[in-house]
């Protein structure tokens, strides 16, 4: 018979797999995250979401970068009261459905991570990285005193798991990872993109409208590899991988480094969903010739040499 090694606890939820959907990709509505949850994701994490409908910037809001993309969407979103639908929709799903939560305080990511939980979200992962809306994302998360109040916070309120999703835009993520981590989260993401631009030789204009973006993909692996590292070696909380995942090498190079799951975002947007059953595939035959039961025998092995 053969064994079940894929399967994963990941601060209090079960994920058949270890890996899942980054925000951001594929919309919000509950019938395009539903398709990737067919596909064979272990959980799925939603756009991020705020107190009121957000437009977002006008377009470009994506260029492609050599081995990634710039975006600057600009957080476009519903707003929360109407997202309701799609999460009492998605709560019918058979993995975990987190869902991404941004504000522009403390008590706006509360009221946001409140109404995600009472809809029947499984967690929510607050977004304290986005690198280019002010006075929310990064700038939240670049500072710890404020960081600490919001995670703080939705803590008291929200009795659902706690992601927090981490910048690698800062000069140490593993005291940032502290400070989360005593601030009471029950998870850390890291990262979200890392802070870019391009600019069109002819014209001399920077090609989002935005000007400045997040680069993800391949181009940031190894950084977002090196920031779960550091975070393993100072943070006993579980840590979600993320950051130009494209197959079950780069997946599993996280899972040594100390992640307990992997996020896939860009290779997903660009590939397709069919990813998700290649790297399942890939993780399951790599632990099967090693000789290994689970895959929480490689989590951090890298650790050890
Ligand atoms: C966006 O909506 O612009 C991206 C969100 C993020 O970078 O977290």
């Amino acid at each position: 018979m053969e064994i079940n090694r894929l399967g994963v606890d990941l601060a209090g939820l079960r994920l058949a797999n270890p890996t899942m959907l980054a925000s951001g990709i594929l919309g919000l509505s509950a019938e395009s995250l539903g398709n990737i949850v067919k596909t064979g994701a272990g959980a799925i994490v939603t756009k991020s979401v705020g107190l009121k409908p957000r437009k977002g910037y006008p377009n470009p809001t994506v260029v492609q970068a050599s081995c990634g993309l710039i975006n600057a969407m600009g957080l476009p979103n519903p707003g929360i009261n109407e997202f309701i639908k799609e999460i009492r929709e998605a709560k019918n799903f058979d993995v975990p459905f987190i869902v991404s939560v941004y504000g522009f305080s403390a008590e706006e990511y509360v009221r946001v991570a409140k109404k995600a939980v009472d809809a029947g979200a499984d967690a929510v992962e607050l977004n304290v990285s986005c690198p280019h809306v002010g006075e929310t994302g990064s700038e939240i998360g670049q500072n710890p005193k404020l960081l600490a109040e919001v995670v703080r916070k939705v803590k008291t309120v929200v009795e659902k798991p706690v992601f927090v999703k981490l910048s690698p835009n800062v000069t140490n993520i593993a005291e940032i990872a502290e400070v989360t981590a005593k601030a009471g989260a029950d998870a850390i993401t890291a990262i979200n993109t890392v802070k870019a631009m391009a600019i069109d030789t002819e014209t001399a204009i920077p090609l989002l409208s935005n000007k400045i973006g997040g680069l993800s993909g391949p181009a940031i692996k190894p950084i977002a590899v090196r920031c779960v590292y550091e975070i393993h070696e100072r943070v006993k909380l579980p840590i979600i991988g993320c950051g130009g995942v494209t197959n079950w090498r780069d997946a599993t190079e996280f899972l040594l480094a100390g992640a307990s799951a992997v996020q896939i975002g860009t290779a997903v947007a660009i590939k397709g969903p069919n990813m998700f059953k290649s790297i399942i595939r890939g993780i399951n035959a790599y632990l099967k010739k090693k000789g290994l039961k689970s895959v929480k025998e490689i989590v951090g092995l890298s650790h050890c040499s």
